[in-house]
């Protein structure tokens, strides 16, 4: 979609629609409706007149302008109560309302920026970020695989129409940010979205050679003979029952010059999980592609940190592994020896997303990041817990989850913490290991995060489980059904955070 900024009378401008807002309870609409109002023969005052119109969020009133504008339809969209404004709430409406006019076949669309110049402390630039955003997040569609004739109605052309000349400047850079992260999420998307016989941990791998030619990141892939030498058991031990290679990728953004990581990103790359020997049953199974959504947010995150020029070194560790139960597949009862030496006996092949990322943690954790943060679809149990439009996380820093908590609700991705217990340590005891991959049935999320936190030392830690956010079945303002591409902005945000 093409982008831009411009500046003019709102009853002059030659596209498919002009969207303009309006707040609850505002007796007095403002200037862009009174103007269009004027030219539409009050179609607008009457139905507000009528309460047709009421500024409810979601509400989304759409006139043809039949000739009488240049624009061929107005569309009126409500912001709710101004008090409750963010920007969180116009990126949802802008892609509500945009995903209206698509159904309408319009194709070039422009957004008044006047009666959202400066709420509170909110700024324009932020304003503009979360417009753009909200377009290009709720216009998103993965359409590759079909192949038959449709009339699918593409919106090529955003402009955001700003109230004066001295404020294009700041709609420009919050235009130009928003462009920037909403691509890195519908790239996480896309990934996301693709099938596990298109997405292999090799496809994962030359996605990530790309994002590194394209913007100046370094990477490195080991292979699996590589990872043989490292002693990456754990992670070899889940690729044992597959046909696809595993490939650990590792990308490395330098934003300042010293040498030292800032924050390393480490995300689950499961291809597709079957739950190995521990079969899964196969009730929604289609959806264990999704599996990798931890590693394509930590590449996606790292593009955007990349592209947005933040003076901080960041570096996203993704292990790409398929889970398959082949002939040469680990058992239950069987003992892996990880990177770090600590050995682990196998109670459920389908708690292998942790068995992966113990051996990225411990292979990160050696270069002594500074922050490590993991995104992993850990466990089924945080899905029960906090359903599917809240993450997980647990760690052992306080200050870094809560640093990723604002970063989530800055982003309207919302986090909320579990406890990382210590007592339910006890769970993992093994008879004939150090531990065990996985406890009993209480718990999971918790003693999921417990068996990753033997692997990163003292270093500062968070771990994110987005096994309930990282896929939708619904559409829901700016997330449309399949992968979501959660938690791409928050990291983005936290890195921007951690930058300052
Ligand atoms: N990938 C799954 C977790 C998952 C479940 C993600 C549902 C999204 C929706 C993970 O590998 C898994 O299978 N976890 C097990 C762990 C258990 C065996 C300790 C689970 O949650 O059942
Ligand atoms: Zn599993
Ligand atoms: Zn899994």
């Amino acid at each position: 979609m093409d982008i831009k900024v411009d500046t003019g009378d709102i009853t002059k401008i030659e596209t498919g629609a002009v969207i303009v807002g309006i707040f609850e309870g505002e007796i007095k609409p403002g200037r862009d409706i009174v103007l269009l109002n004027k030219k539409l023969g009050k179609a607008i005052s009457t139905s507000i007149e009528r309460g047709e119109i009421k500024g409810r969020p979601g509400e989304i009133t759409v006139i043809h302008t039949l000739g009488k504008l240049p624009s061929q339809h107005v569309a009126i969209m409500g912001l709710g109560k101004k008090e409750d404004f963010n920007p969180d709430r116009i990126r949802g409406s802008v892609a509500e309302t945009c995903r209206t006019l698509r159904h309408k076949k319009v194709s070039d669309i422009t957004v008044s920026t006047r009666l959202i110049t400066k709420i509170r402390q909110v700024t324009l630039e932020d304003y503009a970020q979360a417009i753009t955003e909200g377009a290009i997040l709720g216009l998103y569609s993965f359409r590759k695989h079909i192949t038959k004739e449709n009339d699918f109605n593409e919106v090529k052309k955003l402009t955001l129409l700003a109230a004066k000349e001295d404020d294009v400047p700041l709609a420009i850079q919050g235009a130009d940010k928003g462009k920037i992260i909403a691509e890195a999420v519908s790239l996480a998307r896309d990934m996301v979205n693709e099938p596990a016989n298109y997405m292999t941990p090799a496809a994962m791998a030359e996605v990530a050679q790309k994002i590194a030619q394209d913007n100046k990141i370094d990477i490195t892939i080991l292979e699996k003979e590589e990872m043989q030498k490292l002693g990456m058991g754990a992670l070899l031990g889940v690729s044992q029952g597959s046909a696809q290679p595993p490939k650990l990728i590792i990308l490395t953004y330098k934003g300042r010059k010293s040498g030292d990581i800032d924050l390393a990103l480490v995300g689950k790359g499961i291809t597709f999980d079957t739950g190995g020997i521990s079969l899964k049953n196969a009730t929604q199974l289609e959806e264990m592609k999704d599996d990798m959504s931890g590693g394509a947010s930590v590449m996606a995150a790292i593009m955007s940190i990349a592209q947005l020029k933040m003076k901080i070194n960041v570096t996203s560790v993704i292990p790409a592994v398929e889970n398959m139960p082949d002939g040469g597949a680990i058992r239950p009862s069987d003992i892996l020896i990880a990177l770090t030496g600590k050995t682990i006996e196998i109670i459920s092949t389908d708690a292998e997303g942790r068995l992966i990322l113990c051996d990225a943690l411990g292979y990160i954790n050696k270069s002594k990041p500074k922050a490590i943060v993991d995104v992993a679809t850990l466990t089924g149990a945080c899905v029960v817990a906090l359903g599917k439009q809240c993450s997980g996380i647990l760690g052992n820093n306080q200050e870094l989850i809560d640093k990723v908590i604002s970063a989530g609700a800055q982003a309207g991705e919302p986090v909320w913490q579990l406890p990382l217990f210590q007592d339910y340590k006890e769970k993992l005891k093994s008879d004939v290991a150090d531990m065990k991959n996985c406890g009993d049935s209480g718990g999971g999320t918790i003693t999921g995060a417990l068996f990753l936190s033997e692997f990163v030392g003292d270093t500062p830690w968070a771990h994110m489980d987005i096994a309930g956010t990282s896929y939708s079945d619904k559409e829901r303002k700016y997330t449309i059904k399949g992968g979501t591409g959660i938690p791409v902005r928050t990291l983005v945000n936290l890195a921007i955070a951690l930058s300052i």
